[in-house]
Order: structure tokens, then sequence, then C-alpha cells
């Protein structure tokens, strides 16, 4: 079913996710419910460092985007696979404080960190921060003066390349917030910039093209660009930045239509952006760089599927035939924003031939509320358990209270037994910040 056999179909005609009965899954746990595979996860986390390990004598570090799914566990199981993380937010980078990840493996991302989220990053000794404006560079500077301490920092450049992938998830294109331009000279006078800061020590770069991206070209031509400008930042300034950090984005299967990538494919990419920082290295006379890369879709994409149970079926004769589930945009809103195609399928009835094309509508109160559009299904009928396939990246991620919708609980499997990850969200939870002033309570 998906590349890594962590999805098959039982001898009961039940969908099972790593090596757990959906059905025993959805009855136990309730839907909705996000179920992620454990080992998946850490084949790719293990994956992706033997890689730096064996190709670049592990000189590297492969960092998690923790924004693709974040919780406490996620960073246990990818401490325990000695690999970093990247955080964008005071909240994630508490959550993986709290997880007890080590600091110094732990990358602060952001085009506008609060002054509290710097202040946060610095106190806890995180790794590297990110710099992402001139007066964010200014800022943390004179932060890290008044504590005495020298921040290890990266620039995030935008190299100008265009990836073929939505629109709203491509990074850098000329217009993006993220980053500063190498075609405009922006990223150079930058580098000077940091480069006079007494508490900063300026490492190098970072750069990230986009998202759900398929050609490796893309990759390797951002690399490229990337080292061609550290070549003449050593020319032109005598800085010879020591890392360079080439984002994430490598693509996942969804639907029909997108590649089905096995391990090896995805080592394959980080193996021939590798050999292309080896050569380019060389041909530009410059050291070969700490190299990063930061996967954070393809590391849990696939690990991930939810659960729901069947509600309404209400068909529009000769338009559609909408399936409505338990879920919705709160648990998913990809479809709302991007469109985004998945696959899905009755767990409870997964051999069964489909039979007809339906659209997935949630339960929330919007017309927009589709989870999945055009998906091929045997009959459905009220009560069965509708799975959507590659739900582990920017699903619980993006999750809401939408409607006062509690967020589904997360399940991890291993060897087939299922536990929370995260709880489910009661009602109480969604009224625990409420508020009722003096004045109305009467
Ligand atoms: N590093 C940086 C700086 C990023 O901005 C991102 C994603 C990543 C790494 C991880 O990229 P990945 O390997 O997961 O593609 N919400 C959108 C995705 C937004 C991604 C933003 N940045 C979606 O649901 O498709």
């Amino acid at each position: 079913m998906n590349q890594r056999d962590t999805l098959k179909i039982n001898a009961a005609g039940h969908l099972e996710i790593g090596g757990a009965d959906a059905t025993e899954l959805a009855e136990k746990f309730g839907t909705p419910l996000y179920v992620m595979d454990e080992k998946y996860i850490r084949d790719m986390c293990s994956a992706y460092r033997r890689a730096i390990e064996e190709d670049y004598a592990g000189n590297g570090l492969v960092l998690y985007a923790s924004k693709a799914f974040a919780c406490m566990a996620i960073y246990k199981i990818v401490a325990a696979e000695g690999i970093g993380v990247d955080v964008v937010s005071g909240g994630e980078l508490y959550t993986a404080l709290k997880a007890g990840f080590p600091a110094e493996k732990i990358y602060m991302h952001g085009n506008n960190k609060l002054p509290s989220e710097l202040e946060m990053a610095v106190d806890s000794r995180v790794g590297c921060i990110v710099v992402d404006s001139l007066a964010e560079i200014d800022k943390l500077d004179s932060l890290c003066e008044r504590r005495g301490v020298i921040q290890r920092i990266l620039i995030r450049v935008n190299p100008g390349v265009e990836a073929h992938t939505h629109h709203f998830i491509q990074t850098a294109k000329t217009d993006s917030k993220f980053g500063f331009s190498l075609a405009d000279g922006t990223a150079e006078a930058v580098t000077v910039h940091a480069l006079s800061k007494k508490h900063l020590r300026l490492d190098g770069y970072h750069c990230h093209i986009g998202s759900q991206i398929f050609e490796k070209e893309s990759f390797g031509l951002a690399a490229d660009k990337m080292l061609a400008f550290m070549s003449e930042m050593k020319t032109a300034h005598g800085f010879e930045a020591r890392t360079l950090n080439l984002g994430g984005g490598y693509g996942i299967w969804y639907s029909d239509g997108d590649a089905r990538y096995s391990v090896s494919d995805y080592t394959g990419y980080l193996k021939t952006v590798i050999a292309e920082v080896k050569c380019k290295a060389r041909e530009y006379g410059i050291r070969e760089p700490f190299l990063l890369v930061e996967p954070g879709r393809s590391i849990v994409g696939e690990a991930g599927v939810t659960l729901y149970t069947v509600g309404t079926i209400k068909e529009i004769p000769g338009v559609k035939k909408y399936v409505a589930v338990d879920g919705g945009m709160f648990d998913n809103p990809r479809y709302a924003l991007y469109q985004a195609k998945y696959t899905a399928l009755l767990a409870n009835r997964a051999a069964e031939k489909p039979c007809e094309v339906v659209t997935v509508a949630g339960k929330c109160c919007e017309s927009g509320d589709i989870v999945c559009a055009n998906v091929s299904l045997p009959k459905a009928e009220t009560g069965d358990i509708l799975a959507v396939l590659s739900t582990g990246a920017y699903n619980y991620s993006m999750a809401s209270n939408y409607n006062r919708n509690p967020v589904p609980p997360v399940v991890l499997v291993r060897d087939g037994k299922a536990e929370y990850i995260v709880k489910p969200q009661s009602y109480e939870d969604i009224i625990r910040n409420d508020v009722i002033p003096a004045y109305l309570q009467k």
C-alpha cells in the first residue's frame, strides 16, 4: 500500500497500520483519531542520518522540521535517533525542551521571532538561531551582550529557486517573506553586518526552497547557488562559512499522480545533494561545509493515517455524493488551504473494490469544509470507518478548535500496539481559558 509496508490489509479485510487493526483502534480510542506509525518515523530518521554518515563522513546533521508534527513524544523519538530539530516558535521550542531534547541540537527559525522567543532561545542555549531580518540581528546581538554570551547564527538566504509546488508553500520565490535575496546583494550586505557583531558568531547560511517538491534538480540548483555565494563571500570578505543548511521539502505520496518513494529514494535525494555540495565546494575552492537538511513531511507524513466514522451520506442527483465524517477542517485544513489531494479507504472493508467517486466532507459549518474531494470508495455506509492516508504531516500540527470541535487525540503504534501520545481534548479543555467578566455573570 505505501512503500514501507506499514499499511496492510489483514485477513479480516481490515486496514492495518504498523501491525494494528484500524477498526480496533477506532473502537478502542474513538474517532476522529490520528494514528502514527513509530517504525516508519524511526526508519526515515535513521536512513537520513546514515546517508550523511556514509556519503559525507558524518560532517552534518539531519534536523527534523518539527512544524510538520510536534508533540513531546516525537521529540523523544527524534532525539533517540540521533538527529536534531528545527523549531519555529516559542511553543515548539518549549515542547522540545520539556521533552528533554538536547538544546545544542535545536535550530531556531522564524521570520518574525518575538523578543520573548529570542530570549528563550538564547537562555536555553539553543545550538543556532537562523536570523531573518536586520533588526533581529541587532536585537539578538544586544540581548547576547547583556547576557555576556556569544550566539551561533546562520543567515536565511533566498536563493531565488522556484520549485513546482503549491504557491503558498513555496518559500524561496523572489517575493517571499523569508530570507535575504542573493540576487540583489542583500544577503551580502547582511553578511557584512552580522560579521560586525561581537556577540554573534556567523557560522553560515540557510535556505529552504519550498515543500512537497519532487524535482531533485531544484535542490541541486539551490546547493549550487549557495556554494557559489559562499565562495563569493570568502573572496570579497574573507568569510569562509562553516555551515550550510539546505532546508527540507522532499515530496511524499498523497494520491495517484504523486511518486511513491521508498526510504532509499529519499536517501537518494540527500545523496544527490551531497554529491553536488562536494563537487561545487571543489569547483569553487571552498571547504566542504557542515551540512544540515531539514526534512519534516517526508519523516512523518506517510507515517500517519486519520480514522473517521462515516455519518451522513447525501447525494445531490447528477451533481455529487457527499460522505460526511466526524472530523473536518479542524483536524485537517489542507484541502481548504491548498485543495490538497488525499487517498481514502474504508478501513473496515479495505479489501472491497471502489465503485463510486465521492467527496468526503467534514462536520464544520462551512461549505469549504472538505477532507478530500473525488475519492474512489466502495459504497460507504453510516458507521463505516474511513481512513485518510498520509496525514502525519501538517494535519495535527495545523489543527484548530474551529466550531469548538476538540482536536482529535494522537496514538503511536509500535509492534501492533497503540498508546496515546496526545490525549483527547475534552469540552472542558475547550473552555479552560474562557473567562466571563464579572459584569456578565449576573
Ligand atoms: N525548513 C524550513 C525552513 C521550512 O520552512 C520548512 C517547511 C521545512 C524545513 C520542512 O519542509 P518539509 O520537509 O516538511 O516539506 N503547511 C504546508 C507546509 C508548509 C511548510 C513550510 N515550511 C502544508 O501543509 O503543505
